[in-house]
């Protein structure tokens, strides 16, 4: 399984802030946003990992992230030229996903809840089309959204509806087999002129291969469309991470209990940042201080 990272984007819905820098670079409390959407994958278990942004942003990203190699893990970078949709990203990455399945996740989307690492594993069992999530909300309008039946058949999806048929929103986090890289070359610009990740799970849908899976209610999932949405998913980390003195999204943690890198290294990489309380906590990790 191959992972994608989709962090382009004007981000005009955040400007100023956005103007000159691109929004999944943005601090979410003490960590660049990237970061969480990157954590989600490694906790799935994915160790190849593309991230695709904008000519102007692309750089900043790979300054931040490097190739991966300190937390033992590899990341791969592409251009998406026009912001033309999510769909896009297949075709981009159609060399990187090469014979594989793909995991999307787009660089604003935060996971966090007990049980997130089990849904992750699930979704890609024996995964022979999509897999989707559904995540109930007060107000689905600004997403894509997904109706269902009691028996949790899929009955219509829609990208942003004016009159949802459902409170399910459809989180920036899909499960595609190989079959996607196809797909998305079908995919026809929407109303709004995007090539639509919603188009490809109606693809699937209509192929009788699309399994929505609802993510319960101890998982969070936050949003970072609004300055004020970004200011509450901060409050959110901080609060977490403040009373536990766990830490959420943190990269280095993952991939040191995953096994991708060792105790020693995880020393190293936090001893460079030994001023911050982010270098302290790697380095209380690595020390075994911290369980
Ligand atoms: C995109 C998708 C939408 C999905 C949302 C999740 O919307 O098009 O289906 O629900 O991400 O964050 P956008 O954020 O591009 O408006």
């Amino acid at each position: 399984m191959k992972g994608i990272v989709l962090a382009g984007g004007k981000g005009t819905r955040l400007y100023p802030m956005t103007k000159a820098v691109s929004k999944q670079i943005l601090p979410l409390y003490d960590k660049p946003m990237i970061y969480y959407s990157i954590s989600t994958l490694l906790l799935a278990g994915i160790k190849e990992i593309l991230i695709i942004s904008t000519p102007r942003d692309l750089p900043m990203f790979k300054e931040l992230l490097g190739d991966g190699s300190r937390i033992g893990v590899k990341f791969e970078y592409a251009e998406q030229k026009e912001a033309r949709g999510l769909a896009e990203a297949f075709v981009i990455g159609e060399d990187f996903i090469g014979d594989d399945d793909v995991c999307l996740i787009l660089g604003d989307n935060i996971f966090f809840g007990n049980g997130m690492t089990t849904i992750l594993n699930e979704a890609q069992k024996n995964l022979d089309g999509a897999v989707i999530f559904g995540y109930q909300v007060a107000d689905p309008k600004s997403y894509g959204v997904v109706e269902f039946d009691e028996s949790g058949h899929v009955l219509s999806l829609e990208e942003k509806p004016d009159n949802p048929k459902s409170n399910y929103a459809i989180p920036g986090l899909y499960f595609f087999n190989n079959d996607v890289i196809n797909i998305s070359k079908q995919v026809q610009p929407s109303g709004r002129g995007e090539l639509e990740i919603t188009s490809i799970n109606i693809e699937y849908m209509k192929q009788h291969k699309l399994d929505v899976k609802i993510l319960p209610r101890g998982i969070a999932w936050l949003d970072t469309g609004t300055t004020k949405n970004l200011l509450e998913a901060s409050s959110f980390v901080q609060t977490v991470q403040t009373r536990q003195n766990l830490y959420v999204g943190c990269l280095e943690e993952i991939a040191y209990r995953r096994g991708f890198i060792d105790a020693e290294q995880l020393l190293t990489l936090g001893q460079e940042l030994h001023k911050t309380d982010y270098g302290q906590y790697l380095i209380s990790l690595a020390k075994g201080v911290i369980q």
